[in-house]
């Protein structure tokens, strides 16, 4: 399973990296909006030269040739740019049109499976179902991640399908066993996978006890030598 970050926050992204655990990188505008003082084009430069795995750009415009100006200027940004479009009939003939270049969609604001399997028909190679939102409204986010798996495994549909809106670990965990192909996480719900009571308390104990060792053989060659 791969797991991208969900954030425009270059420090996140620079740390997970580091860390070597992610596969790409999704951005939308609000999380542009919470990085203060850079253009959205130069974020995604530099997400781009972080991460050699697709980076999502998102479109704002809802006309069929706004949303194709704005994501082939996304394109141009750097080859590993997927263009981001959202779930709506003009979002449709976009993605059909942006398939025709060879340029690489990923379609958001999914919440039923319905929806998937039509942005897959009109050539998404993602597909972002809103699990956190789906919970939100009391749904059953999981439900639509495992109906979109099962459609896109069954019938071999060229698109992956990407748990979006994961809001804890337990989301990271079902979407894995519901099939999904990509989960997109929140740089706090990647640190909150790292650790453990258990793992940290471990380290500690581990740590105290070298240090009591060496101590005590430190002593012990002294009286040795002494
Ligand atoms: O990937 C989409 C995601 O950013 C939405 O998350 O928590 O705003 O529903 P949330």
């Amino acid at each position: 399973m791969k797991l991208f970050l969900d954030t425009a926050d270059i420090d996140e992204i620079r740390t997970a990296v580091r860390w070597g655990v992610i596969d790409g990188v999704t951005t939308n505008p609000t999380l542009y909006a919470k990085v203060k003082g850079a253009t959205y084009d130069d974020i995604l430069r530099e997400i781009c030269g972080l991460t050699p795995g697709p980076v999502s750009a998102e479109v704002v415009a809802d006309d069929v040739e706004g949303m194709l100006t704005e994501g082939r200027h996304f394109a141009k940004i750097a080859p590993n740019i997927v263009v981001k479009v959202p779930m709506t009939e003009n979002g449709l003939e976009a993605m059909s049109r942006f398939k025709a270049e060879g340029i690489k969609t990923n379609c958001t604001l999914i919440f039923t499976a319905n929806q998937g399997l039509l942005a897959a028909k009109a050539g998404a190679s993602l597909l972002s179902p809103f699990v956190g939102r789906l919970d939100d409204i009391n749904e059953e986010g999981m439900t639509c991640i495992r109906e979109l798996a099962e459609i896109v495994n069954f019938y071999d549909l060229d698109a992956e399908v990407l748990a979006a809106s994961i809001r804890h670990p337990r989301h990271v965990t079902e979407a894995a066993l519901a099939g999904a192909h990509v989960a997109t996480l929140p740089f706090k719900v990647l640190q909150q996978m790292v650790h453990h009571p258990l793992t940290d308390l471990g380290v500690e104990r581990f740590r105290k006890d070298w240090t009591a060792a060496r101590a005590a053989a430190a002593t012990n060659s002294a009286a040795k030598s002494g």
